[in-house]
């Protein structure tokens, strides 16, 4: 099964993406998180990225294509992937479809959480995760069960990212209804698009995620 969560910045895809991995067996690919790995390791394509993800802009369609490209030939991506973040405009979408074509995939479900701008930034502002694992954490919504250590790997440290500024998030939800939202109805226009209320707790998003995807595997 291959399918995309579509959503503006803090809608819970990546949140959700994760809780899909375990249940389907299928991979997560975070065009951010690949991103962020560049930035950390200085590579030529981080460089080109920070500055860019620091302002709330999004990076340049042909550095993502490639990126994606490559990433859904790996091994782990043959049982099916979750898109996480891609594609972000309308020409990445039309690179996908070539790429899916290219390897004789087909996309399943296009997923769009909806949730209003106002919790957008609460949730975005409020949104930690551990330095070791990566699990997501949440000032109001979902703290560490024990107070500083990680529920999963028991590790004490803990970061915020940089475009989760009360500043950037503005600029983040601009590009996301500018460049992004266009994508609705192309895939609408498809018959793909499917809508979860991404307002509600996230355990019911994850059940009515299931109850969607479970209906049509
Ligand atoms: P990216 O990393 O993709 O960030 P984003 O799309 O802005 O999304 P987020 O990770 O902020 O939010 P999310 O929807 O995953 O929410 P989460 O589950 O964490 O992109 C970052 C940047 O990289 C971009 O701005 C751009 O510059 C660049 N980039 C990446 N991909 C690109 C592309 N394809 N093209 C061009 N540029 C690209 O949840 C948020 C918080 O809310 C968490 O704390 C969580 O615990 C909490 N939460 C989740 N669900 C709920 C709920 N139901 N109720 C209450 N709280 C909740």
């Amino acid at each position: 099964m291959n399918l995309i969560l579509l959503g503006p910045p803090g809608a819970g895809k990546g949140t959700q993406a994760k809780r899909l991995e375990e249940r389907f067996g299928i991979v997560q690919i975070s065009t951010g998180d690949m991103l962020r790995a560049e930035v950390k390791s200085g590579s030529a394509i981080g460089q080109e990225a920070k500055a860019i993800m620091e302002s709330g802009a999004l990076v340049p369609d042909s550095i993502i294509t490639t990126m994606l490209a490559a990433r859904v030939k790996q091994p782990d991506a043959t049982k099916g992937f979750i898109l996480d973040g891609f594609p972000r405009t309308v020409p990445q979408a039309e690179a996908l479809d070539v790429v899916l074509r290219e390897k004789g995939l087909h996309l399943d479900h296009v997923i769009e959480l909806k949730v209003d701008d106002a919790a957008l930034v609460r949730r975005i502002s409020g949104r930690f995760t551990c330095a070791k694992c990566g699990e997501g954490y949440h000032d109001e919504f979902k703290r560490p069960r024990h107070e500083g250590v990680c529920d999963v790997c028991g590790s004490t440290e803990f970061s915020r990212r940089a475009d989760d500024k009360a500043e950037t998030v503005g600029a983040r939800l601009d590009a996301y209804h500018r460049q992004t939202a266009p994508l609705l109805p192309y895939y609408a226009a498809q018959g793909k698009l499917r809508q979860v209320d991404g307002m509600a707790d996230m355990s019911v998003v994850t059940e009515e995620l299931n109850r969607l995807l479970a209906n049509s595997a």
